[in-house]
Formats: structure tokens, sequence, C-alpha cells
């Protein structure tokens, strides 16, 4: 088990964020965190990178706890688990180019710089991007830029908080493949935030919904697409055409092929 939540808790003053969450990744797993804008997905993510301690409850990575560790421990434990959020261009230092933003992280992980460029053939960018700043790259070509920084430390989970929502619907099926792609060749696993249950039904083998700080439903992702337990779910299903289960899908609709082309 790469990642194991019990009990989470997180409260801003008066406000529960996280109301006791249990969570669980396996190596090379793809987990969807669905659910509304302010649910707590991203304090929950925060709390699993020890980015903000939790109020309560215990994070486990590789079955080390992630609090009350020394700091060079819990540096370590932190490579494992790396995240790349929404908009690249503000995650990335302007001022540094792509050469030198990839070699940070290989550094502090104590990699040779020479493998930058293996690093950037990974997420599919060629070399000659190596010389430019952020501001020079396409939105994409950021996003890989990020990526390629989260991958160099090695870790076991990477964490992406709604890593397409910023990017051209054709790019976002570029970058989405690409982490099919990483997923293929190695052991590393996905904790994926999302608003598109498109995007889960594609890429996702279980899908967890959040719903004012907990989580109301988890399973394997056809099991909660076709037959969700929970009403929430239900709701969230009815919202989008095309991924209701096939008993309760009307013939379909030109919206409905839409919503499944953009993601071929
Ligand atoms: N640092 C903070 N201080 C106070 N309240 C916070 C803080 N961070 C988050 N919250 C609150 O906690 C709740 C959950 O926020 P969070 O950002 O985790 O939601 P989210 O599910 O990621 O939403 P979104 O889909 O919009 O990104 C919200 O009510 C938010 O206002
Ligand atoms: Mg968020």
């Amino acid at each position: 088990m790469i990642l194991d939540v019990q009990q989470l808790v997180k409260t801003f003053g008066s406000h529960t964020a996280v109301a006791g969450v249990d969570l669980n990744i396996t190596a090379g797993e793809v987990h969807a965190l669905v659910g509304e804008s302010g649910s707590g997905k991203t304090t929950l993510a925060r709390c699993v990178l020890g980015l903000i301690p939790p109020t309560s409850g215990t994070v486990h990575i590789a079955g080390r706890p992630l609090a009350g560790l020394r700091r060079k421990e819990l540096r370590r434990l932190r490579h494992q688990v790396q995240i790349v959020f929404q908009n690249p261009y503000a995650a990335l230092n302007p001022r540094m180019t792509v050469r030198q933003l990839i070699a940070e992280p290989l550094r502090e992980a104590g990699r040779p710089v020479t493998d930058v460029t293996a690093e950037l053939e990974r997420v599919g960018l060629p070399a000659t991007v190596l010389t430019r700043y952020p501001h020079q790259l396409s939105g994409g070509q950021c996003q890989r830029v990020a990526i390629a920084r989260a991958l160099a430390v090695g870790p076991s989970l990477l964490v992406l908080d709604e890593p397409t929502s910023a990017l051209d619907v054709s790019v976002q099926a570029q970058i989405l493949n690409l982490l099919l792609d990483l997923r293929e060749h190695s052991d590393l696993a996905f904790l994926l935030i999302t608003h598109d249950l498109g995007v889960v039904r594609h890429i996702a083998d279980r899908v967890s919904v959040m719903l004012h700080g907990e989580l109301v439903e988890t399973g394997p992702t056809a099991q909660v697409l076709d037959s969700p337990q929970h009403p929430y779910t239900r709701r969230l299903l009815d919202a989008v055409p095309g991924l209701r289960p096939p008993d309760d899908t009307p013939p379909s609709t030109p919206a409905a092929a839409t919503a499944q082309g953009a993601l071929q």
C-alpha cells in the first residue's frame, strides 16, 4: 500500500474541511477524487503531502507515518509523494529555464543533472525546449515540465490537482494519455483530483466521491459510475450526458457523443 489515510480530519477554525476520511491507494493504481467545489479535495491532498498537519487522524506513506518523523526522514518520505497543480504557469519559477527547472529536483534527489534530457523525453518534450522559459512554452508543454519536475525525485505517488482544467480540450487528452503512458511503464500510483467524470471513466481504476469533507462513496470506477449508491454520486452523474449506466441512458444524443468524443 502506497498511501493509507485513516480518519483524517482537518479543521480551519470552526470550519471542518475534511471530516474523517479513510482512503488507501496501492502501487500502480489510478485513484480519482471527485466532488463539488469546497468539498475538501485539495485540503485532503495537502494533508497527504505533509504540507499541512491534519487536526486528527493518520497518513501512512509506504507503511510509514507522516507525523512525528525527524526532519531528514520526513524529507525522504516527502519525495515519495509529489504534486502537480492546476496552473503550471503559476507553479513554475518564471525566471528559470526548463533545464534549470528540471535540474533543481534532480539535484535535490542526489541524481546526476545529466539526466535532464532523459526526464524531458519521459514526458514527451524535445530537447529544444531546454533553454526556454515557462512563458515561451504552451500550457501543455508547461504542464509536462511540471510533471517532469515531480517525477524527477522518483515518487511512488503523484497527486494531480485538476491537472488539465486550465488546458485546451485537445491538450487535456494529450496530458491524460501521458499519464496513462507513465503508469504503463512504472508502478507509479496517481491520486487524480478532477471535476471531469469523463476523465475518471477514461483513466481511473477506482474513484472516491467527496461531499462536505466526507467520502460518501468509494469503489472500482465502473461500479461507481454504472451503479452509484449515494444520491450525490447519482446527481453528479446526471449532470453529465453520456455517463449514465446503459439501462438509465436515453438513446445516444449528439451531446452525449461529444462528451465522450472529447476524450478519444
Ligand atoms: N487555508 C484555509 N483556511 C481556511 N479555510 C480553508 C483553507 N483551505 C481551505 N479552506 C476551506 O476548506 C473547504 C475545502 O476547501 P478545498 O480547497 O479543500 O476544496 P476543494 O474540494 O479542493 O474545492 P475546489 O474544487 O474548488 O478546488 C472550503 O470551504 C475552503 O474555503
Ligand atoms: Mg481544490
